[in-house]
């Protein structure tokens, strides 16, 4: 008998330049997922909607975000790869769950008072977010959910909805597990802290040749001078290295930087050398996509009629268990 596929979902907001970080903590994963699961993939922009407000910047974010994901390997025949937007049903559903759901759990989100903390002025979507997000999940019957160790809360507010829909009006939903990979070490950035776009300190995917020779050759790394032994363990271009590089590749400059006679310039170069390899094909593919956007928009327009057909079986039953369909 053939096992069936778990069903793995997670969305990815449209926010920008992909970094090294993005790439090794997320996108790489899910690629890795179309070929062992039911994969659902999708770009979160109406999450996005609770923070952008220019309706231009948002398109044009939401289509970079679909080339970068199709070029770093996303397959619409080997996954469901959609615009959020694109099933509004999720929308109907967050109401619903919004409607069982009490005052207590969403005021506890730690996301959403973290962005209150900081001084953000939040909009009542930004509050909904979680029922947003559960409704995405729940919709296409999602049985494991990867994210960050930041999302995991709201996968667990998912599963609190999900047990109050299910014992109020009858079994509805698959309960999701949050899949949160321990493993996936945070990707530095050029200055040594997490590689993230708001510290300023991104090597970029599908930044030009200059911008990425740019940021590597700006890694920060200590005084020792060339003559002497270095500690590969405490530097940030060796760390980045052992992401693209064989184990026998990092031994081997491991073992130069204990012997002394070798730069930290010469282990960016090295490092550049892997990054332009490993991105090669990636970064031309988004180059032909660029030059090709209805075949970018044909695919979403394919994934997009996958998952509206699942979400529609889901909210049939939602509307005749809650009364809607009378
Ligand atoms: P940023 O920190 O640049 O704003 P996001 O929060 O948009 O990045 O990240 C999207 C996803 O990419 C996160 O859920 C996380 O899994 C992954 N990610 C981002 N930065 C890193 C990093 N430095 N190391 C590992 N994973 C990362
Ligand atoms: N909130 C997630 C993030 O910012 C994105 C997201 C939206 C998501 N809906 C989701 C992730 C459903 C997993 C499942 O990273």
């Amino acid at each position: 008998m053939k096992a069936t596929k778990k069903r793995v979902l997670s969305g990815i907001q449209p926010s920008g330049r992909l970094h090294l970080g993005n790439y090794f903590g997320m996108i790489k994963r899910m690629v890795e997922y179309q070929e062992s699961s039911d994969l659902f993939c999708f770009i979160a922009n109406l999450h996005s909607l609770t923070s952008v407000t220019d309706g231009k910047a948002l398109k044009k974010l939401t289509l970079e975000a679909a080339m970068d994901l199709l070029a770093l390997g996303m397959d619409p025949k080997k996954s469901v790869f959609w615009v959020q937007s694109d099933v509004p049903e999720v929308a109907e559903l967050t109401w619903v769950l919004a409607c069982i759901t009490p005052m207590g759990l969403m005021e506890r989100a730690h996301s959403y008072k973290d962005k209150v903390a900081k001084g953000i002025l939040p909009n009542l979507g930004l509050f909904n977010y979680p029922a947003l997000m559960a409704a995405d999940i729940l919709i296409y019957q999602s049985e494991l959910v990867p994210v960050g160790k930041d999302q995991k809360q709201h996968v667990e507010m998912t599963r609190d909805m999900a047990f109050k829909f299910n014992s109020v009006f009858g079994e509805t939903f698959t309960i999701p597990e949050p899949d949160i990979a321990e493993e996936v070490a945070t990707v530095p950035g050029t200055d040594g802290q997490k590689m993230s776009k708001s510290y300023n300190n991104t090597i970029p995917i599908f930044g030009t040749d200059a911008e990425i020779k740019k940021a590597v050759m700006g890694i920060v790394t200590d005084s020792t001078p060339v003559e002497a032994c270095k500690d590969p363990s405490t530097c940030n271009v060796f760390k980045l290295y052992g992401l693209f590089a064989s184990k026998k590749e990092t031994d081997e400059l491991a073992g130069k930087y204990k012997a002394g006679g070798m730069g930290y310039g010469n282990a960016k170069k090295m490092l550049l050398e892997k990054i332009m390899a490993e991105f090669k094909p990636f970064r031309e593919k988004r180059e032909y996509l660029e030059a090709h956007p209805a075949e970018v928009e044909k695919a979403l327009e394919f994934g997009a009629g996958r998952a509206r057909k699942i979400a529609h079986s889901t909210m049939e039953k939602v509307r005749a268990a809650t009364g809607l369909k009378y």
